[in-house]
């Protein structure tokens, strides 16, 4: 099967690999993650996840790396976000140690679509953790089901680090406050589609939310954070309530850093957008997706070329490539060995 993937362009499209690792929480413990062939569930109709939205989701990142071995990047970061989005929707985590099990699991069984090195794509491994128990009241679950599923992907945005067109949602926001906008819950996305629908309606590629309180500081794209860069060196990113730590935000800091970048992470106003000479949204699944221009209601904003991505996010990208594919050391520790 894997002769016929076309590894250079792939999108970030869903495609089955005939099996996922799933482990269930049940009588107070964790069972052993499995690999389960298929990719169907059996769920109680009553379940928590299905009418109260007791869901989140990670997105992890695993490559073939330039030496033939296949690593996992920054996996333990990401077992303690899912657990921290967990505690706040009320939720039982699996362990780190299971989560990167789980992981290790789906991508021995899954060797065949983990793309080549060379051809830019990598396996996007997806851990999802729901609420299963049958409960009409408004309560938290007693059980839960852990699934990682995992597919070969390219770019998020078509054609990866090539600008896009951004637009400032004024009607809707995405999240609350004091709400659950800086965890990876399953139904912020959904509070995103109808925006980001009728932005695509209208022929743009990214949606960009303000703080719902005042509309006065950028909080976070639908799907992934804000980033941008001055003329002086400083690398800029929201610091708000409600915006989901990027893991790959975190790094591209460290990044940035150590280029002699200085880090600001604090609230950004809308009205100094304009001042930055690239900006860009940072995430698992995007890495690094420049912005040509960004859009707020008649006032059109746009950041260098709009063909050809600015230079310094270039270069943050092409670091944080060159890391996880194993062109440049490990600094950080980021990088998970897999045996595969
Ligand atoms: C990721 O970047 O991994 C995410 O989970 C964002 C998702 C909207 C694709």
């Amino acid at each position: 099967m894997e002769q016929a993937i076309d590894w250079k362009n792939l999108g970030f499209e869903y495609m089955d690999t005939g099996s996922h690792v799933r482990a269930e929480f049940k009588d107070g413990q964790w069972t052993r993650p499995q690999l389960v062939k298929g990719n169907q569930l059996n769920l109680h109709i009553a379940s928590t996840c299905l009418h109260y939205g007791q869901a989140c989701f990670e997105g992890v990142k695993v490559f073939q790396r330039v030496d033939g071995t296949v690593a996992c990047f920054r996996a333990p970061t990401h077992a303690d976000r899912f657990a921290s989005s967990a505690a706040r929707l009320c939720m039982t985590a699996p362990p780190s140690e299971l989560f990167i099990e789980a992981v290790a699991t789906l991508v021995r069984a899954n060797r065949s679509y983990i793309p080549p090195y060379g051809t830019g794509a990598s396996f996007y491994v997806r851990p999802l953790l729901i609420g299963s128990s049958p409960i009409i009241g408004v309560h938290e679950s007693h059980e839960y089901i852990f699934i990682v599923l995992g597919l070969p992907v390219g770019p998020y945005y078509k054609n990866g680090l090539v600008p896009v067109r951004g637009l400032v949602q004024e009607q809707y926001d995405r999240a609350a406050p004091n709400g659950v906008g800086h965890v990876k819950a399953a139904g912020n996305y959904a509070a995103g589609m109808l925006g980001d629908k009728e932005a695509r309606a209208r022929n743009f590629d990214i949606s960009l939310y303000l703080d719902s309180a005042t509309h006065t500081f950028v909080d976070e794209f639908t799907t992934s954070n804000f980033i941008g860069i001055t003329r002086d060196r400083r690398f800029v990113t929201p610091d708000s309530k409600s915006v989901l730590p990027s893991v790959t935000n975190n790094c591209l800091q460290q990044i940035a850093a150590d280029m002699g970048f200085t880090i600001e992470r604090r609230p950004v106003r809308w009205d100094e957008i304009g001042n930055f000479s690239e900006i860009g949204a940072c995430g698992t699944a995007a890495v690094i997706t420049p912005l040509y221009s960004l859009t707020r209601g008649s006032e059109t904003l746009t950041f260098g070329d709009p063909k050809t991505p600015g230079p310094v996010l270039s270069s943050l990208y092409a670091e944080i490539q060159a890391i996880q594919y194993g062109t440049k050391p490990d600094r950080w520790g980021w990088i998970h060995p897999l045996s595969t």
